[in-house]
């Protein structure tokens, strides 16, 4: 399983990639007007320092809109996803890419009918948002599993990338459904190894070690 880091910050980028942790990043138009300043740079920058795909995603609203703003963005790097909203001209803009070679991530998928279109489509990447669902009280990992099921009852090759995730759990059932890829904000990543048994028992283990060594 992948884990991309679902930010547009630099500083969080850096300390994942050092860490080891990270496979890709995410970014939106949300988490990119977060750091302000010149979004093209900023975009520019992660693409240069991310060992990794790096979704940018298109904002337009007509097919042809999305697949001109793709060209541009594909400019920034190699490693360019395009992230493209799971409409009937975001569909259309997702095969007219797959089409020319271009890497699709279809985003804001709510439901399995979303994220089947999108992988008929020939979407590289599927992003359910499950956080959002939870916060409606819709089970999000229960959409994960649907996914799962009907990509593996076709062999469709898209990838289904976790997005919305709020908390560690989030990130354990998705590894246990099988989803290929978790996108995680930097605060979650980072809780990922915690466990208060470990601290005790590293406590205990040096606390006896001194005593030992004295
Ligand atoms: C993923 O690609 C999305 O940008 C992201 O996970 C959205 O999550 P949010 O619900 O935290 O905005």
């Amino acid at each position: 399983m992948e884990f991309f880091l679902d930010t547009a910050n630099l500083d969080e980028i850096r300390k994942a990639q050092a860490q080891g942790l990270m496979d890709g990043v995410t970014t939106n138009p949300t988490l990119l007007s977060r750091e302000g300043g010149d979004w093209r740079r900023q975009a520019q920058t992660i693409c240069n320092e991310v060992d990794g795909p790096v979704s940018l995603e298109v904002v337009g609203t007509t097919a042809e809109e999305m697949v001109r703003e793709a060209e541009d963005l594909a400019t920034f790097g190699d490693n360019v996803v395009i992230k493209v909203p799971i409409t009937s001209e975001g569909l259309i803009a997702t095969k007219a890419l797959y089409k020319k070679g271009v890497k699709t991530n279809v985003t804001l998928v709510f439901s399995p009918l979303q994220a089947l279109l999108a992988a008929k489509a020939g979407a590289t990447y599927v992003s359910p948002f499950v956080g959002r669902l939870d916060g409606i009280s819709i089970d999000g990992m229960e959409l994960i599993s649907q996914i799962r099921t009907i990509f593996d009852n076709y062999e469709f090759p898209a990838k289904i990338l976790v997005a919305s995730i709020r908390n560690p759990l989030h990130v354990l059932d998705s590894a246990l459904i099988g989803a290929d890829v978790a996108t995680i904000p930097f605060s979650v990543i980072s809780d990922l190894a915690k466990h208060p048994l470990t601290d005790k028992g590293l406590e205990q283990f040096n606390a006896d070690w001194e005593k030992l060594t004295k």
